[in-house]
Formats: C-alpha cells, structure tokens, sequence
C-alpha cells in the first residue's frame, strides 16, 4: 500500500509532494485533501497484488506504451491482467493517467463500458503513472 492525498470533494488522488491551491479534477479550494492511507482505502500497489488472490489481478491497470509520431506516446490501459467485471454493483469507476505525477487524463466509467481507456500525449517523460478507482475495491497504481 501507499500514501497518497485524496480529495476528500471528488475523490482525485494527489500524486506530487506538494499541495495545489485547488484540486485538479474538481477544482474545489483549499484544505480539502486528506490522508488516504486507511487499509480499507488505500492506494493498492503491485506489491499487494504479489501477496494477494486472483480478485486483485483484476484492480492493478495494465499499461501499454507506444511511441507514434511527432514525439507523440499513445497510452492504452486495461484494468486487470484478468479484465474486471462491469457490473452494477461493482465496477471500475474511474481511470486516471498522470505525467510527472500530473493528472493529465481521467476517464470516467459506467458499468456498461470496458474498463480501459486510451490516449495520445506529446511527452517525453518516462514517469507515467495510472490509477484505477474500483467502486468496492478501492484505487490501484501501476507506475511505469
Ligand atoms: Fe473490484
């Protein structure tokens, strides 16, 4: 497991050191993240997969990079080396992408879509992170 600042409005998860005057993804104001490193709400690393069962394989996002043209990555996720169920009562609900520990994409998903996501960044980084945000599972982080 890991700490990690949690929005306490939205739910985005902070990955920089310091502390932004408003969230990222909700844009609410100041002092309304807190810490997020309570078992049950932890932010889940491969580390726990490695000690956990087959339900976990289904949480940790599976990255794929490539590089295209102009300096341009395409980034495809898949959550789960075994896809996680979309179902109503449980679901992958968000996946987000950050560079450099920047929020620079999220997703936002239904139980009647695939728990994958797909973008194309202009970036030379090769810090690239994603979380996925499970509704009865909690948040997983694969960071390349
Ligand atoms: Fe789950």
């Amino acid at each position: 497991m890991k700490k990690a600042l949690v929005c306490s409005v939205c739910g985005h998860i902070l990955l920089t050191k310091s502390i932004p005057d408003v969230c990222p993804s909700c844009c609410s104001g100041t002092k309304i993240f807190k810490l997020f490193d309570e078992k049950e709400n932890a932010l889940h690393t491969k580390e726990d997969v490695a000690v956990s069962g087959e339900t976990e394989k289904k949480h940790l996002p599976v990255v794929k990079i490539v590089d295209i043209e102009n300096g341009y990555k395409n980034i495809y996720v898949t959550v789960g080396e075994i896809e996680h169920p979309m179902v109503k009562e449980h679901f992958i609900s968000k996946i987000s992408i950050y560079i450099d520990n920047e929020l620079v994409s999220m997703t936002l998903l239904t139980k009647d879509l695939k728990p994958e996501t797909n973008i194309k960044v202009k970036t030379d980084s090769k810090n690239i992170s994603v979380v996925a945000q499970c509704n009865i599972h909690g948040s997983w982080i694969t960071s390349i």
